[in-house]
C-alpha cells in the first residue's frame, strides 16, 4: 500500500492525512475484491524497516492502526471478513496487540473473505525466524515442512502481487510466499487506488499465462 507520503504532499497535507486516506482505499479495496471475486488478499501495512521514520510519523501511524481496526475492520468483519496479521507483535503497543488479537478472535468464523494484514512483517526476517524455530524443533527441512513455521503457513500464495505508487520493487513483501507470483505494477498512489484499479490489475493477470517453470 505505498503512495500515502507522495498523495498527502501533493496536496500540501501532512503525511498523516496521507496514511489516514490509505485507510479508507483499504476498505473500498477489500470491498470491490469480495465484488470482484477475490476470495483472499494480503495488504502490507508496516514493515520491519518502517521503524527508520521520523517518531512523529510513527506515532501517527501506531495511533492510526487501532483507530483503523476499530472504524474500518470491525466494519468488513460485519460484511464476513476474516482479519488475520502477519508479522512480529512484540513492538506493537499494548492496546494494538489486544485490538489485533481482538479483532481476529471476533472474526474467525467469518468465511466470505480472507484479509491478511503485514504488520511489522519483513520477508527475511520471517524466513529467519522460520528457520530458527525449525531448528529448535529439530526436524529434517523440506520445502512443506519450512512453509508449517511461516507466520500463517494457511496463508495461500499469492497469484498476484500488486505494487502500487510507481516503484518496480517486492520491497522484502512475502519473499518466500510469491517465488511464482505475477506482479503488477501500477502508478496510482495507493490513497487514489480502488475498484477501477483492482479491476484492471486483474483483467491483465487474466491475460497471463502461468508456467510454474514448466513449459
Ligand atoms: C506507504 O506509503 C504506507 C506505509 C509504509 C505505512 P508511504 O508512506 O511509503 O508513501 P510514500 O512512498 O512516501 O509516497
Ligand atoms: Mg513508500
Amino acid at each position: 500500500m505505498d503512495g500515502n507520503g507522495r498523495w498527502a504532499r501533493r496536496r500540501g497535507l501532512p503525511v498523516a492525512a496521507g496514511h489516514r486516506a490509505g485507510t479508507k482505499a483499504l476498505r473500498r479495496t477489500v470491498e470491490a475484491a469480495i465484488d470482484l471475486g477475490v476470495e483472499s488478499l494480503a495488504v502490507y501495512a508496516f514493515s520491519t524497516e518502517n521503524w527508520l521514520r521520523p517518531p512523529e510519523e510513527i506515532d501517527a501511524l501506531m495511533e492510526l492502526f487501532p483507530e483503523t481496526i476499530d472504524r474500518e475492520l470491525r466494519d468488513l468483519a460485519s460484511q464476513g471478513v476474516r482479519t488475520r496479521f502477519i508479522g512480529r507483535r512484540d513492538r506493537a503497543s499494548a492496546e494494538l496487540q489486544r485490538k489485533m488479537i481482538e479483532l481476529e478472535e471476533e472474526t474467525a468464523e467469518k468465511t466470505r473473505f480472507q484479509l491478511w494484514i503485514a504488520f511489522d512483517y519483513g520477508g527475511r526476517g520471517e524466513i529467519v525466524e522460520a528457520a530458527r524455530r525449525a531448528a529448535a524443533a529439530g526436524v529434517e527441512l523440506d520445502e512443506p515442512t519450512f512453509r508449517s513455521f511461516l507466520y500463517a503457513p494457511e496463508m495461500p500464495d499469492p497469484d498476484l502481487v500488486i505494487r502500487t505508487s510507481g516503484e518496480l520493487r517486492i520491497s522484502n513483501f512475502l519473499l518466500w510466499q510469491s517465488a511464482y507470483a505475477e506482479l503488477a505494477f501500477v502508478d496510482t498512489l495507493w490513497p487514489d487506488f480502488g475498484e477501477e484499479q483492482l479491476r484492471s490489475a486483474l483483467d491483465d493477470y487474466a491475460s497471463r499465462r502461468r508456467r510454474f517453470g514448466g513449459r
